[in-house]
């Protein structure tokens, strides 16, 4: 469907991408633009940054780049329309409607729907004569009127046709409630019926309030203990974790991650507002990057058992890279810290605060786990060890941080401190090493083209023009008064390349159709690759100083080339031609 440029129009003049990003993002301001760090990879220093005067985002470290509504497409999983459908709901427009393609939209709305209703349905049936037994569970595992409220626990009763029929009484048709995952298929060709019955149901909700799904507990000791809504439109379980909608706003820098619902909302509870889980699955990166954006320390108390300590240890190797501070929290006695809390009744939550005080960083934790695997009364075990140790010491990027724990191992083993620091120092170096490699290989990536001609004429020819079409384009769209004087008496032919041609076409003919050409003006016309091309050209382009002795300049470099090489003028050279050319150069220059 198409939008009209009106509603674009009206939709940009009332969001700012700052406001938007900056929902996800923490941003400072920095030059004309704002940096901060990149919610699409994990980043540990700030490389992505963001031009409100341009509309357009772009990463240094792993090259994504867009305009608003690309962005929101990427975090919020959204296709073009949905995007435009839920920028248009935050800054309180209503998009023309032209049914027809929006049907996956229609559908993850109708399930927000359905699970809204159903959360509302198994809330009631506790309060039921039905639902006592589970609401006495709830009691009986310490839980307070105020929290079950909370955290919208419910029950789903045990006949397996009451929710379904609710539901349909509310509008929902059956093909709905199966795909909402909140009914089941039936095999034998008769209705669909209730997914959970007989359960304990604890809604999982995310950041914008909207119910995706639910985690079910039986309440004896059959299997499986914990039945969640499986992978819907609306749900992912890899891409969200549960209680974060509270936790967010409780964390004040930290997290407590924990495996399990109850121990969430146990801590929860006890005061530690700021304890989130993963929904029964190992933690993954977008889980991460997700932690990442809302603190700067995660504390892992996972269960101490084999398959806990796993766990952590895979947390632990996801999280470190984001930059983030992390410290282990071991329950003692094999216990949970739900169990933990309630076992120590009144003292529990003080108790709980005393384990969280004294836990380590995982630095601690893990240099204990290495020294647990060797005998350290034995030489070479001794050695062996210390290597391993200084190894992990020099992964530290902070230097008080690498001292302390210096002097901590010279200390315990008896061993001369100086001497263990020559060899933290000597792993450091490699490790720097390693990193400025990589280092430079990201920036190398990131450019998009060598700036001037190397090599042979041919090779120099494009690269020279490349370079400064991209230029002017940038400074076409960033300047639309110089723009408008301009595009009228430029030839397209000029440019070589032909995604900038295309453009050159396209801002003329916007141009004269008195239409703006911010890119997220033109995001309807272009392919999603053209998008992130043209922000990324947008973000590596520096803003001119005077724009319209520039656009001269670089129109008369265009020129000047053109005249140069004649012959194999313009239409020649392709993008992937370019594309081989700026790979040979590059094999040439290292
Ligand atoms: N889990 C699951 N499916 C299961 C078992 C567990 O999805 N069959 C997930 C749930 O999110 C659960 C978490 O893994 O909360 C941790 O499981 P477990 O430690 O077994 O349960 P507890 O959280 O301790 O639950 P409870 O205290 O109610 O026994
Ligand atoms: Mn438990």
């Amino acid at each position: 469907m198409a939008i009209s440029e009106d509603f674009k129009r009206e939709l940009k003049r009332r969001i700012n991408i700052a406001d938007i990003i900056g929902q996800y993002v923490t941003l400072k301001k920095s030059g004309r633009g704002l940096m901060g760090k990149c919610p699409f990879h994990g980043d540990d220093t700030p490389s992505f940054s963001v031009s409100p005067e341009l509309g357009v985002y772009h990463c240094f470290g792993c090259n994504e780049s867009g305009d608003t509504i690309r962005f929101v497409e990427q975090m919020e999983h959204l296709d073009y329309m949905e995007a435009i459908r839920w920028l248009a709901q935050k800054a309180g427009l209503n998009v023309p409607e032209n049914d027809g393609d929006n049907r996956s939209y229609r559908l993850r709305q109708r399930i927000f729907e359905a699970n809204r209703e159903a959360a509302r349905f198994y809330v009631q049936q506790l309060y039921t004569p039905e639902g006592k037994e589970a609401l006495d569970y709830l009691t009986k595992r310490h839980l307070l009127p105020k929290t079950i409220t909370h955290f919208g626990l419910g029950y789903s009763p045990k006949s397996r046709f009451e929710l379904v029929n609710h539901l349909k009484n509310k509008g929902f048709s059956g093909t709905e409630l199966i795909q909402a995952n909140l009914a089941n298929e039936s095999q034998w060709g008769g209705k669909p019926y209730d997914r959970f019955s007989d359960r304990i149901m604890f809604p999982i909700i995310d950041l914008q309030r909207r119910v995706l799904g639910f985690g079910g507990r039986i309440m004896s000791d059959l299997k499986p203990k914990y039945l969640n809504t499986a992978e819907t439109p609306v749900f992912n379980k890899s891409e969200n974790l549960y209680a974060l909608q509270f936790a967010k706003n409780k964390a004040n820098g930290q997290l407590i991650l924990v495996e399990g619902y109850m121990d969430v909302i146990a801590l929860h509870q006890a005061g530690f507002e700021n304890a989130v889980a993963t929904l029964g699955t190992a933690m993954t990166k977008e889980q991460a990057v997700i932690i990442s954006r809302h603190c700067t320390e995660v504390v892992i108390c996972y269960d101490a058992d084999e398959a806990g300590q796993r766990a952590t240890a895979r947390a632990i190797g996801i999280l470190r890279p984001l930059g983030l501070n992390i410290r282990i929290l071991t329950v003692p006695n094999g216990k949970d810290p739900d169990e933990f809390i309630k076992s120590h009744g009144e003292q529990g939550p003080a108790r709980f605060r005393m384990l969280l005080n004294k836990s380590g960083n995982d630095v601690d934790y893990r240099l204990n786990k290495l020294r647990s695997s060797y005998q350290l009364d034995i030489t070479q075990q001794r050695v062996d060890f210390l290597t391993e140790a200084c190894q992990l010491i020099a992964t530290l990027d902070n230097s008080i941080e690498r001292d302390i724990y210096t002097s901590r191992l010279a200390e315990e083993l008896s061993v001369d401190k100086p001497a263990i620091k020559q060899q933290v120092e000597k792993y450091l170096h490699i490790r720097q090493r390693k990193n400025d490699r990589q280092a430079q290989r990201t920036i190398q990536r990131s450019l998009t083209v060598p700036p001037l001609p190397l090599g042979t004429a041919q090779d120099g020819y494009h690269l020279r023009t490349a370079n400064t079409e991209e230029a002017l384009i940038a400074l076409l769209i960033g300047n639309p008064d110089v723009a408008v004087t301009i595009l009228p008496t430029l030839s397209p032919d000029l440019f070589v390349t032909s995604f900038h041609k295309m453009l050159c076409e396209m801002l003329q003919k916007r141009a004269a159709q008195g239409y703006d050409f911010a890119i997220s003006d033109m995001s309807d016309t272009l392919s999603e690759q053209e998008v992130s091309r043209l922000a990324k050209i947008l973000s590596t382009h520096p803003y001119e100083e005077d724009p319209a002795s520039a656009a001269k300049e670089y129109i008369s470099v265009l020129q000047e080339e053109a005249e140069r090489l004649s012959p194999q003028k313009a239409a020649s050279a392709d993008d992937d031609t370019l594309l081989k050319e700026m790979r040979k150069l590059r094999s040439k220059k290292q």
